[in-house]
């Protein structure tokens, strides 16, 4: 992967999608700048990125419609409110992300928990009124299927499930995750959101149901294969890449790929699962050599 090449896409997602984030009102101008720090800090904006890029792959050469860059950033969003909140003293609490101090840690518990909850709200808000304002009756009725994918994707049957049984497991000595649990941890965690991206990207860009299934089913190989890659890098990574503590798992006595298997089966799992992801990706009739790269270079990614 050629990081310059990388690094211009996801300057040009941070321009579609800080055009999205919420004016701040007088009475509210701090909740605002909470929101903005935390999306503003950067990241690595894979959801959006993979998002388009299933887009253009389907949609072979189509205009993007504005609808995609409000899919785009409400999913960014969503991923952003879904980090304050798995920073908070009652879930992972942790001090610095994106290589500054977490929402809370800056400005208290309370505006953490509320700019999580401005992010995920403001997401929705920025899909209908896109959907609203869509010309074209593809983007019309595909914008009300990916929103009732994201949506589905994001909430306790995807990420906030995922992140339940996560910390869940942490506070209840007597639950140890084995393979099967953590797998479902994992898919739902990570794996869910990364799917809800891809498959909004193949339904606005009119992919058919097949294919979307089969999106889903890559997504969910990525989505594990990316927080195996990430429990590794708790451990073998440091804070100055990263932008985050390392340790953080440790610190919470989590149980982890890591954990269970040892850091060089682990590294295994992340290639046999990016292996399955590929296998599916070969399959489409469409290609796309930058979406491809970009789920090998994942396997190896230090941040
Ligand atoms: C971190 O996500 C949380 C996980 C799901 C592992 P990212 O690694 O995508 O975080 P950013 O967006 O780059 O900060
Ligand atoms: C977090 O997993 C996943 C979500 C926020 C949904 P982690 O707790 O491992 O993520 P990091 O390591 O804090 O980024
Ligand atoms: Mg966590
Ligand atoms: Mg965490
Ligand atoms: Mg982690």
């Amino acid at each position: 992967m050629d990081k310059k090449v990388l690094q211009d896409h996801v300057d040009e997602i941070n321009d579609l999608i800080y055009d999205y984030l919420p004016e701040p009102d007088p009475f509210n101008t701090e909740l605002a700048e909470a929101v903005s720090y935390s999306v503003k800090a950067g990241g690595k904006r894979l959801r959006p990125l993979l998002m388009r890029e299933t887009f253009r792959m389907f949609a072979e050469g189509r205009d993007e419609p504005e609808i995609l860059y409000a899919f785009m950033a409400a999913a960014e969003f969503i991923h952003t409110y879904s980090l304050i909140h798995d920073d908070l003293p009652a879930m992972d609490n942790d001090e610095y992300r994106r290589g500054q101090l977490t929402c809370h840690a800056r400005y208290g518990e309370a505006a953490g928990i509320l700019a999580g909850d401005a992010l995920l709200n403001r997401a929705y808000e920025i899909i209908f009124d896109a959907i609203e304002g869509s010309e074209e009756p593809d983007d019309y009725m595909g914008g009300i299927s990916a929103a009732r994918v994201l949506s589905q994707k994001a909430g306790m049957y995807g990420m906030v499930g995922g992140q339940y049984v996560d910390v869940y497991a942490d506070k209840h000595e007597e639950f140890q995750p084995d393979e099967k649990s953590l797998q479902y941890v994992y898919l739902n965690k990570t794996g869910a959101l990364l799917q809800g991206a891809m498959m909004a990207g193949a339904i606005l860009g009119c992919a058919s149901d097949l294919e979307i299934d089969l999106v889903e089913k890559m997504a969910g190989y990525i989505g594990l294969a990316f927080q195996i890659r990430d429990d590794i890098l708790d451990v073998t990574g440091s804070q100055e890449v990263l932008g985050k503590p390392v340790g953080s798992d440790a610190k919470n006595e989590k149980i982890t790929y890591v954990t269970l298997y040892g850091i060089e089966k682990a590294e295994q799992m992340v290639k046999a699962y990016t292996d399955r992801a590929i296998e599916i990706f070969d399959h489409f009739r469409f290609k796309n050599a930058f979406l491809r790269d970009l789920i090998l270079y994942l396997t190896e990614r230090e941040k």
